[in-house]
């Protein structure tokens, strides 16, 4: 069997091996998700000193507390001693301090090695040289971000600029004052597929008017396959007859009050590379965090939010939240679909782009030039 080239208004995109290939995974972990700013936990989840969330980064853990002093603090869920996982739970909350549940070191909420049995019988060992191994912390838009860098990447360039090439500038994404706004519902989805299959599908519209009835009803222009977060600070805008961001077009709740007349009635997708998700509607959010746990499994976490009034309210979100639940479920049946796809032999030499998706090239660049980064150490012919 021989395969030929795209003609040229169609370009390649990767290989198949790049989805099924577990090397090119571990170097994918290793050198974008364990070098990036890397989205972990809705900060108000740890609502006081102790409770914690624990999450896979790249091929760590990474356990994300609440300190004493109020802060956030990050570390690798690892004890110093002989390496037991710290903390098994996904989410839970300590009085004082984590115990391992191997001898028992116990590390404070700031990370110091505060107890140790029969640690007087070796009074010279140094409490903070043997404290839990801390990462990088930023918070924004009430998400604790974590970066596992020795010296991590400008947070300003790499997460804010992507809202920025967006929406145009920075302020625009404050108008929705996301810190403040809670989370309505949240939905886990295991999905069956490489990551980068979850990310091409979200940055393309050419399937919208296949699988989404429901999302081109309400955003007519996404039947044309142009995606509109392309655009910098276009949006895409509600259908006339559509009344509100729901799964039948009736009306949404209270809208945020700081978004513009020019942001009303309009939609608009943010990607913020590598796991990060946003969509904006003037009533809510939906914030999704994709977490790459194997070359063919992909768990993404999707927050719904609304104004605090809303959720305290218990106002009825179902038609909001019903509406992304279903694009969810139908783009990832599609991701799912296409992950065997990836190991045909049809598929060895790639698929082709058409000009509507041209822009998933630029994504499969720059994640070829990330994983390559020091080729000469690499023994992989990543073409
Ligand atoms: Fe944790 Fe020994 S491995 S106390
Ligand atoms: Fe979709």
């Amino acid at each position: 069997m021989t395969t030929t080239g795209p003609p040229p208004s169609l370009i390649a995109t990767l290989p198949g091996r790049h989805y099924t290939d577990p090397e090119i995974f571990a170097l994918e972990q290793e050198r974008i998700f364990e070098t990036m700013w890397f989205c972990v936990a809705r900060a108000a989840e740890l609502d006081k000193p102790g409770s914690f969330r624990t999450h896979q980064v790249g091929r760590e853990s990474v356990l994300i507390t609440r300190s004493r002093d109020g802060s956030v603090k990050a570390f690798l869920n690892i004890c110093r001693h002989r390496g037991a996982k710290l903390c098994t739970a996904e989410s839970g909350e300590v009085r004082r301090a984590f115990q391992c549940p191997y001898h028992a070191w116990t590390y404070g909420l700031d990370g110091k090695l505060v107890a140790a049995p029969n640690l007087t019988s070796m009074p010279d060992i140094d409490r903070t040289a043997y404290g839990l191994a801390e990462v990088h912390v930023r918070e924004w838009l009430g998400y604790v971000w974590v970066c596992l860098a020795d010296i991590p990447p400008s947070f300003e360039s790499d997460v804010m600029g992507a809202v920025v090439d967006r929406l145009g500038d920075v302020e625009s994404i404050d108008r929705y004052d996301i810190d403040h706004l809670q989370v309505g519902r949240r939905i886990t989805y295991e999905v069956r597929a490489n990551w980068k299959l979850v990310i091409e599908n979200f940055m393309e519209c050419y399937h919208c008017a296949t699988i989404h009835p429901e999302l081109t009803e309400v955003l007519p222009e996404f039947a044309d396959g142009y995606a509109a977060q392309y655009y910098v600070g276009h949006g895409a805008e509600f259908g006339a007859e559509v009344q509100g961001f729901t799964v039948d077009g009736s009306a949404g709740l209270d809208r945020i009050p700081g978004v513009a007349d020019e942001q009303d009635r309009r939609y608009y997708a943010i990607t913020v590379r590598p796991q990060v998700f946003i969509n904006l509607v003037p009533d809510h959010v939906i914030f999704h965090r994709m977490y790459p746990m194997a070359y063919d499994r992909t768990v993404v976490e999707c927050d719904w939010l609304y104004l605090p009034h809303v959720v305290a309210g218990g106002k009825d979100v179902e038609r909001s939240v019903e509406l992304f639940h279903r694009v969810n479920q139908q783009d990832f049946d599609a991701c799912e679909r296409t992950q065997p796809g990836m190991s045909s032999r049809t598929y060895a030499k790639g698929g082709v782009l058409v000009p509507s998706e041209h822009h998933i090239g630029e994504f499969h660049t720059w994640v070829q030039e990330k994983i390559a980064g020091r080729s000469s150490e690499t023994a992989l012919d990543l073409t």
